[in-house]
């Protein structure tokens, strides 16, 4: 046996999953499903849209389904499925009930803007998919065309309501602009006192459309939430322990008296959370994806297309997970510009 191979035997077995060069546990793999989008949120993707990527450039639901086989026998533990909109992508089903029939069980989670949602409902359920995060920046129909350019506000919070009914656990993600919907976030939050859902507000991260946009800090934000509902009492959840349902994830909650649900803050300017990242990312033209903010990552579609063997793919994703940055490099002006990722969220799958 090589070096290499038995530095990838010991990568795998120090945490009985995958480790990075930092030794964070990596456990965790968003896919992005499509770059498509039924919206036009003004913060992620232009209005005139982009040139969508052609069918043979992304990689087949097979293809997808193979190296979720390959990574959740390595380690990944929970699977999240993104987009553009997962939704808009054909047969998405198939693949999240596919997804459900591995045999390592990972956990399912889907990120949606919740447009599409109502009707697939009870699929997810069935097929095993419980963890529903769900955009939800304005609760005003007018404010709602504005930032995504669509009607659509109602289909939203329907699917919100049912997914809630059917006792899913839901998220809602929640992006605040000066000028835009600053002025809603009581109300935004408000959601997780009459409904038992996580309200979380995301800082705006300047990728993009955003970056000509301004965000709201999250300290301005808590103090307009006490100020309406009064003192809260902090319950953590950023990233203690893979092994609670919603660990790893970036958010940190806090909790406020009468409320149903957490309200969360993602902060990854201000707050950052690389120490403890655990995850990374499929896109749609299959590109191991290894951090949000960089480009880097090893191109599986050629391999997986090319019909290499499974050895083959794990070699290649251990020896490109030891490259996953230590950390963004949001704020740091001396990045050099060809190392920032210079996609729009759209096709990242945030
Ligand atoms: P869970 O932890 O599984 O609940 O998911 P999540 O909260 O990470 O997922 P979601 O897709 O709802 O993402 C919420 C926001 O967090 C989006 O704006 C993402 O872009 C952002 N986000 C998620 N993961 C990362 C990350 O690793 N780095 C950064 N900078 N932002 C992230
Ligand atoms: N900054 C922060 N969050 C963003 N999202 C999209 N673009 C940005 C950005 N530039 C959010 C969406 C969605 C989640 C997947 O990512 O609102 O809720
Ligand atoms: Fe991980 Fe990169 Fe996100 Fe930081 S920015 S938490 S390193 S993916």
């Amino acid at each position: 046996m090589g070096n290499n191979n038995r530095d990838h035997d010991s990568m795998e077995r120090k945490s009985a999953g995958l480790c990075d060069a930092y030794g964070r546990t990596i456990d965790y793999l968003r896919i992005s499903l499509t770059d498509r989008c039924n919206l036009r949120c003004r913060y992620c993707m232009p209005m005139e849209g982009i040139p969508a990527l052609k069918h043979d450039e992304i990689l087949t639901l097979e293809e997808v389904e193979r190296i979720a086989k390959v990574l959740t026998g390595m380690g990944i533990r929970r699977i999240r499925l993104t987009g553009g909109e997962p939704l808009v992508r054909r047969n998405m089903l198939s693949l999240v009930q596919r997804l459900g029939a591995l045999e390592a069980k990972p956990e399912l989670a889907i990120t949606t803007n919740g447009i599409l949602l109502e009707e697939y409902l009870e699929d997810f359920l069935a097929a095993g998919l419980k963890n529903i995060n769900i955009s939800l920046d304005t609760k005003q129909p007018e404010t709602f065309r504005e930032l995504t350019g669509m009607d659509g506000l109602d289909r939203v919070l329907r699917s919100i309501e049912k997914a809630v009914a059917l006792g899913m656990r839901v998220k809602l993600n929640s992006v605040l602009i000066r000028g835009v919907n600053e002025s809603e976030m009581a109300e935004l939050a408000g959601m997780a006192k009459e409904l038992p859902v996580d309200v979380r507000f995301i800082e705006l991260m300047p990728i993009g459309p955003a970056s000509g946009l301004r965000g709201v800090p999250r300290e301005e934000i808590l103090t307009r939430l006490k100020l309406e509902y009064g003192e809260c009492e902090g319950v953590g959840g950023q990233r203690k322990s893979s092994s609670l349902p919603d660990a790893g994830g970036p958010a940190q909650y806090v909790l406020f008296q009468g409320f149903q649900g957490r309200v969360g803050f993602i902060s990854p300017l201000s707050h950052a959370f690389c120490e403890s990242c655990n995850r990374v990312r499929l896109t749609a033209d299959g590109r191991l994806k290894l951090c949000l903010f960089y480009p880097d990552g090893p191109s599986l579609l050629p391999l997986v297309r090319g019909g290499c063997d499974d050895e083959t793919l794990r070699k290649v994703i251990l020896e490109g997970l030891q490259r996953k940055p230590k950390c963004h490099g949001f704020g740091n002006l001396d990045a050099p510009k060809e190392a920032k990722e210079a996609r729009n969220m759209n096709q990242i799958g945030g």
